[in-house]
């Protein structure tokens, strides 16, 4: 028998894994030719009398165990541990198997073990432990595709980012949180780059779960097989620049607005002057002439330069010429004020307005006149805006409310129209800009006001979506 198996034994010779026959006690009797190659490493091959030899010191007990049990119980039975060979680690999986089945039948005098080097699996595995580790914990949303874009893997950052659950978004495609703000032919180019095996770069609007926007830098790159060289999937990560994006954007905003203010002074100034002539030339020629038909178009003449003259009031306003004083002003009292002419228009009839001001406000050095037209001003918008509402299901309120924050005094108007386009919120502070029919808003009511507001280093935001109303947010500096 032994003689067959002798002859059995040397087929394992053929394989890539080394193939040990031992004794019971652990002895190795025989090797196959790749376990004879990678032990001749060894400067002192000799020295491996027994498997047990070969294992990792701390592991050696164990290894111990777990082949004694392997005879008791007649199972095969594995375990990963490391060989040392000319003091160089090889992690491997060992098997051991008996008892051993011959062409004679089971015999119960050996234990064959086979024995897999597992170095490279090893590394592999703490390659990707390393990089799962940096995936998930780095600050930057990253995201797996497979071939067909669908998202296999989304680290924390990514999920936290989205607003979506993580189930919500594997197995979907990245488009789900696409903004619609790129053309067709801008994703196509991304597909066309990283299809191609190479990597893509640049900036992207986004849109969160609950469709605020998330701007960010974006950098795919082609998943590669080493073996054949295709791409196997797409590696995507984001780099957060919302925060820069609303920076730029109020920068822009702001300086825009400062260049319009410099260019309506200038026109103020221009047009005021051979406008205030025009105006007392025509009140000269109507007091001189008994001419019906000169009287009337004179007076027309003269509508139109009151028109033209309120514009150009509404451009200094905006552009304050320094010779305005100064005075302490009291919010609330100008607040109410300003309600009380607002109720007083037609419109207002059945508009409810409710009033909540908080005492500790302080008197703030301001020009009130000027306060008090921008009250008017936002608070004439919403009635025109309840006006509109077609609905007639909605209550017909505005909310008007005073308060203290940080060193700053805070003023909330609120109302339940019909809110404002989001293409249109960027526009409203903008000059002449008006959805008013013709004749009835010049667009400059806003505008106005923003300047006014500005000029006492104060701020004017509005919050606003369709079909829910507009907030407007005023912020004046408490001088300390
Ligand atoms: N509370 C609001 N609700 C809905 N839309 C508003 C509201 N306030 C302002 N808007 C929008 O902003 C635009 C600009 O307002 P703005 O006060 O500057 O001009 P206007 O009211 O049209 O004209 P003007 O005030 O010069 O008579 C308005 O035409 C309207 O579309
Ligand atoms: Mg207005």
């Amino acid at each position: 028998m032994t003689g067959n198996f002798t002859f059995n034994f040397e087929l394992f010779n053929n394989f890539p894994d080394m193939y040990f026959l031992l004794s019971k006690k652990g002895e190795i009797i025989r090797m196959n030719s790749f376990a004879k190659e990678v032990i001749s490493q060894d400067e002192n091959p000799e020295s491996f009398k027994e498997i047990f030899d070969l294992i990792e010191l701390c592991d050696r007990n164990e290894g111990q165990n777990i082949f004694n049990k392997t005879i008791s119980e007649r199972a095969n039975k594995q375990f990963q541990t490391r060989f040392f060979i000319q003091n160089k680690p090889i992690d491997v999986n060992i098997t051991f198997t008996y008892p051993v089945l011959t062409s004679e039948g089971e015999s119960d005098e050996y234990v064959i073990t086979i024995v897999r080097d597992i170095t490279e699996e090893k590394k592999k595995e703490v390659e990707l432990m390393r990089f799962h580790n940096v995936a998930e914990g780095t600050v930057n949303p990253v995201q797996i595709t497979d071939l067909t874009g669908k998202m296999i893997y989304v680290n924390p950052a990514f999920v936290k980012v989205s607003g979506y659950p993580k189930e919500e978004l594997l197995g979907k495609n990245p488009r789900i949180f696409g903004s619609g703000k790129h053309p067709k032919k801008f994703w196509a180019k991304v597909w066309e780059t990283i299809s191609s095996g190479k990597v893509w770069f640049g900036e992207v609007e986004n849109r969160r779960k609950n469709g605020e926007p998330f701007y960010s830098q974006l950098l795919i790159s082609p998943i590669i097989d080493k073996k054949d060289g295709k791409v196997t999937g797409y590696f995507g990560i984001h780099r957060d620049i919302s925060e820069k994006r609303v920076l730029e954007k109020q920068l822009i905003h702001t300086q825009k607005m400062e260049s319009i203010g410099t260019l309506a002074a200038g026109i103020a100034h221009e047009v005021g002057n051979p406008l205030a002539s025009i105006s007392a030339l025509v009140q000269v020629v109507q007091r001189n002439t008994k001419e019906q038909f000169t009287n009337e178009k004179l007076a027309m003449v003269k509508s139109q330069v009151t028109r033209i003259s309120k514009i150009i009031r509404d451009l200094v306003d905006f552009s304050r010429p320094s010779n305005y004083e100064l005075k302490s002003t009291d919010i609330n009292k100008t607040l109410k004020e300003a309600v009380e002419i607002t109720r007083v228009g037609t419109k207002a009839k059945d508009i409810q307005f409710n009033l909540k001001l908080d005492n500790d406000v302080p008197d703030l050095p301001l020009i009130p006149d000027q306060i008090q037209q921008v009250f008017l001003n936002i608070l004439i918008n919403a009635v025109d805006a309840i006006t509109e509402e077609k609905t007639n299901s909605k209550p017909r309120k505005i909310d008007i409310e005073s308060f203290t924050k940080d060193n700053y005094v805070v003023i909330r108007i609120s109302d339940t129209g019909p809110g404002i386009e989001e293409e249109n919120i960027t526009k409203i502070f903008e000059p002449f800009f008006t959805t008013k029919e013709q004749g009835k808003g010049t667009g400059l009511g806003l505008w106005v006001s923003y300047g006014i507001i500005k000029s006492f280093q104060g701020d004017i935001k509005v919050k606003s979506k369709p079909g829910e109303g507009t907030v407007f947010h005023l912020t004046l500096p408490i001088e300390t």
